[in-house]
């Protein structure tokens, strides 16, 4: 079989960390990009512990130094780039509109949104040297329908939608496939943060669910890694919603 490399950013926690997980289970060898050092070298522990192939690079997804040396990385360790799940973001801060500060609108974009694009330009860049691949970027719910206390991050996965299907538009004829995924509530620590704040939360995040409960990680990391395999070869420009039916109605 041969050994694919796929970068995950964010994959020091959460849904980044199971598909990770998931992606080394599958034989891919995996390049762990994330700010938190801790958390990106206890999944490369994890996975080198089921005997898989990982390792972990320091990496904010909003300087684009990081970036080109996250790819970099990939390509001097492993030698090529077959894929790569942009998947690093941090949440809204909460408030409505009128209150969130120019400071707080600028990081939310730069690092969703940007370093979104970051992560794309120098992956695809690799990729078109090494002969394509898969690109699957996370939006949200929030990126398909508006989200209450949350414009700044909302407007940040808006653009993920659009970014990831123009480029793949761009890339379609070139041998690179570009897919989102669209989460809606999932119980990772973005979230139960959010719910030790404020206890009600989570009976209220439930019931905007019809499925009627949170998704675990690995549910959303089932679907990237389907996005990034060849078992999905005829499918980019997408924007999968993985979210209970969040934002069927
Ligand atoms: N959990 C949910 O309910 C939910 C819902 C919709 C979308 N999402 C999206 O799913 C993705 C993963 O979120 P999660 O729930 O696993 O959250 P998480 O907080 O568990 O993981 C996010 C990871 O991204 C990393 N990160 C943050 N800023 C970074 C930066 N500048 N550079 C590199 N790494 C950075 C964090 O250190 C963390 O390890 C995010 O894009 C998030 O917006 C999550």
């Amino acid at each position: 079989m041969t050994v694919r490399t796929i970068i995950m950013t964010g994959a020091g926690s959460g849904i980044g960390r199971a598909a990770a997980l998931l992606a080394a289970r599958g034989g891919d060898a995996v390049v762990v990009a994330d700010v938190n050092e801790d958390g990106g070298e206890q999944t490369v522990a994890a996975i080198r512990d089921n005997g898989g192939t990982a390792s972990f690079i320091r990496t904010d997804i909003a300087q684009e130094a990081d970036v080109q040396a996250m790819v970099q990385h990939a390509l001097s360790r492993y030698g090529q780039l077959d894929g790569a799940f942009n998947n690093a973001a941090i949440p809204q801060c909460a408030k409505p509109v009128h209150e969130v500060t120019l400071a707080e609108w600028r990081r939310n974009i730069d690092i969703n949104l940007t370093g979104t694009f970051l992560c794309m330009k120098y992956e695809i860049a690799a990729m078109l040297e090494t002969g394509g691949g898969a690109i699957v970027n996370t939006s949200s719910g929030a990126g398909l329908v508006g989200f209450r206390m949350g414009g700044e991050y909302s407007a940040s996965k808006h653009g993920v939608v659009g970014l990831t299907r123009s480029a793949a538009l761009d890339y379609a004829a070139l041998g690179i496939r570009i897919n989102a995924i669209a989460p809606g509530g999932v119980r990772t620590p973005m979230v139960t943060a959010c719910f030790a704040a404020d206890p009600t939360l989570e009976a209220h995040a439930t019931a905007m669910h019809p499925i009627g409960r949170l998704a675990e990680p690995e549910e959303l990391a089932d679907a990237a890694i389907w996005l990034l395999s060849d078992r999905s070869s005829y499918v980019t420009g997408a924007c999968l919603a993985v979210d209970g039916g969040y934002t069927t109605f």
